[in-house]
């Protein structure tokens, strides 16, 4: 049994309003339906990102300005497929890197590293797996100035203190002429967003859902799924797409490994997830706020979402 996991559930189930932390969500099968959801044509994120880097790739670099061998350190990588264009790019225009993929899942960096080692013969890798940080800080002994990716709008998972804490920790652990491409989801047509969440599919309902069979599986939890619902809202005042899970009835829940039992009203709601959608003046104030200037913005074509490419202060 996973002990934080067991902690964070109980603590947030007991609560006076029940949340349980959408970094749960990543379990095998979790990850693989969150793989279906970049699939949808609803989610227009994975589209419009790729798009940025497929098209923009030779201005992304320019920007850089390195002008000379660097690393790309990618946190959070999963299975690198929109970082590949920018890769593809400078191995074709021979400009000299060092890939540092990082994530918590093995399989994830075993799966990245054989197609990129396969496509891009010759190709400089140094998969990790673990702890942003402790990486973040071997990073400084590096003689070579990086590049710090972190893509495909993770941002938006983080409330508002802690995306500045957590960008703070960035920019510490950068050295002078490092950089940052931040992707981020930009507000737009609150119904276009709406779907992206609220899918016809029920994908992202699986996607929620899928806490509870986990709950069920690690922690000896008895959930019934059919008497629990999928929640979300995108609120346009202030930019944050919110989910949840709905009780349908009053009931106990009982936890057989935990010894306890959780009782829901009808109705109840488990929060599991923000999303939240930045306006890009909001994004020049979190860059100030944490450290960075904003160099360049590069967008895809309908504007719905930005890579942004920040520099220490
Ligand atoms: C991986 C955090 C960017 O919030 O859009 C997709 C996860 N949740 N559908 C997001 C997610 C519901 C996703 N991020």
């Amino acid at each position: 049994m996973n002990h934080t996991f067991a902690k964070d559930v109980i603590d947030g189930l007991t609560a006076a309003e029940k949340h349980l932390s959408s970094k749960y969500f990543y379990d095998d099968n979790g990850s693989r339906i969150f793989q279906e959801i970049m699939n949808m044509p609803e989610y227009y994120l994975t589209d419009s990102e790729f798009e940025i880097l497929s098209l923009q790739a030779k201005q992304i670099t320019e920007a850089l300005a390195f002008n000379r061998p660097f690393n790309i350190i990618e946190l959070g990588a999963g299975d690198g497929f929109k970082t590949f264009k920018l890769l593809e790019y400078l191995t074709k225009s021979s400009i000299q890197f060092n890939y540092i993929p990082i994530d918590i899942s093995q399989e994830a960096m075993d799966i990245l590293v054989e197609k990129l080692k396969r496509k891009l013969p010759g190709i400089m890798i140094e998969p990790k797996v673990g702890d942003y940080f402790e990486i973040l800080q071997q990073n400084n002994d590096s003689q070579w100035p990086s590049l710090l990716l972190f893509l495909g709008s993770n941002i938006g998972n983080y409330l508002k203190e802690d995306a500045l804490e957590l960008l703070r920790l960035f920019n510490q652990n950068m050295k002078t002429d490092d950089k940052l491409l931040i992707g981020i989801d930009l507000r737009k047509n609150p119904r276009t967003i709406q779907n992206a969440y609220d899918d016809p599919h029920g994908i992202t309902k699986r996607f929620n859902m899928n806490l509870l069979i986990r709950m069920n599986r690690e922690l000896g939890a008895d959930f019934q799924l059919d008497d629990f619902d999928f929640y979300c809202h995108y609120n346009p005042d202030d930019g944050k797409v919110k989910s949840y899970i709905v009780s349908l009835k009053e009931q106990i829940v009982t936890f057989k490994k935990l010894n306890k039992g959780i009782r829901f009203q009808q109705n109840e709601l488990i929060w599991t997830e923000i999303s939240k959608k930045y306006s890009l003046s909001e994004i020049e104030t979190m860059a100030q706020k944490t450290g960075f200037q904003v160099k360049e913005n590069f967008k895809d074509c309908k504007h719905y979402f930005v890579d942004s490419l920040w520099n220490k202060d």
